[in-house]
């Protein structure tokens, strides 16, 4: 089966009120996992790969490996680069073959972030790709002072409503990435976890109001960290204390709001340390690969499977 579009999937997402997941991946055994759970969980997938990922384990081994996922798989499968910090690395990425790419200028003001949007816009829908923008900054709730409730701050980090519907009609991008008091990585939270979801609404309100329709909006730091996996990690020789995420009961209402792709890499990071670490804190002698690997794989596929079914409500829903 070829590389299905992030178009038609979010089309479809949106009708039937679920969220896809869009997990990160950087090697064979994540690959292996994601794909498998979400096959037999009939879920639609994108597979993202970072800057990283690509330097990590070269563009031409993750392009050869996801083929071979494509192939053994019947699920739609979409493949996007998460994070492209260049017009030069999304273009890269759209002769590859990518379906869609993230351009995320969302560092610079707002202008600029919109002039380097608009060019990687205008490339990608040449090429037949989409492209995910990104407003505000991921700086986590820890820095909200001020910003709670969906006040319409435009000097904060969190993205501004009317700020939104400007960026989308002046950039022409296909999906955004919001600011809402989520922020990558393992320690989201130092005080009560909280996204502002009432600030979603009203971001997705004024899409909807502007004409832009049932716009797609992503969330990115989607990971929940879930507390018994990092009891497995601590308890296993990790140190990971005070790491919070996500509570899922809010990325279920992130997904009622109109959260059609939700970003996951840290649960996959945490669940396969989870797993490594087990084998190698209870069989010390162990130094086959497939022995530590295989574990932490199968336990990388229990998590997807969870969340697929159980957070994303996209179970099911792969041959709509
Ligand atoms: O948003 C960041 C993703 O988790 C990818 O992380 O840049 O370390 O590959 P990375
Ligand atoms: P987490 O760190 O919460 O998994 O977020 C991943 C992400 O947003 C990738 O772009
Ligand atoms: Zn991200």
């Amino acid at each position: 089966m070829p590389l299905t579009h992030t178009r038609d999937l979010f089309a479809k997402a949106l009708k039937g009120k679920y969220a896809l997941g869009a997990f990160n991946v950087n090697n064979m055994e994540l690959i292996q996992a994601i794909v498998e759970a979400c096959e037999e969980e009939k879920a639609p997938l994108i597979l993202q790969i970072s800057k990283g990922a690509r330097q990590y384990a070269n563009p031409v081994y993750l392009k050869k490996l996801i083929e071979a996922a494509v192939s053994l798989s019947t699920i739609p499968i979409a493949v996007h680069l998460d994070h492209g910090d260049t017009f030069e690395l999304c273009k890269q990425c759209i002769d590859e073959g990518f379906t869609s790419v993230m351009i995320d200028a969302s560092h610079e003001p707002f202008e600029k972030n919109a002039e380097i949007t608009r060019k990687v816009v205008e490339y990608a829908h040449k090429h037949n790709g989409s492209v995910e923008a990104e407003l505000g900054h991921l700086v986590g709730a820890q820095f909200d002072d001020g910003e709670e409730g969906g006040a319409h701050s435009s000097s904060g980090h969190y993205t501004n409503p009317d700020e939104a519907v400007k960026f989308v009609k002046e950039t022409g991008c296909d999906s955004l990435a919001v600011a809402i008091g989520n922020s990558h990585g393992a320690y989201k939270f130092k005080g009560t976890q909280h996204l502002d979801l009432e600030r979603l609404k009203l971001i997705k309100k004024a899409l909807m109001d502007a004409g832009l329709g049932d716009y797609p909006l992503v969330l990115h730091g989607a990971s929940s960290v879930p507390q018994q996996l990092v009891a497995e990690v601590n308890k296993y020789g990790g140190k990971m204390p005070d790491a919070q995420g996500v509570p899922e009961a809010d990325i279920e209402v992130a997904r009622r709001t109109g959260c059609t792709k939700v970003n996951i890499d840290t649960d996959l990071r945490i669940a396969l340390t989870a797993g490594i670490r087990k084998v190698f804190a209870e069989s010390p002698k162990e130094f086959d690969p497939r022995k530590y690997l295989g574990p932490a794989r199968a336990a990388v596929k229990d998590l997807v499977r969870h969340k697929v079914k159980n957070v994303l409500c996209c179970a099911g829903h792969a041959f709509d």
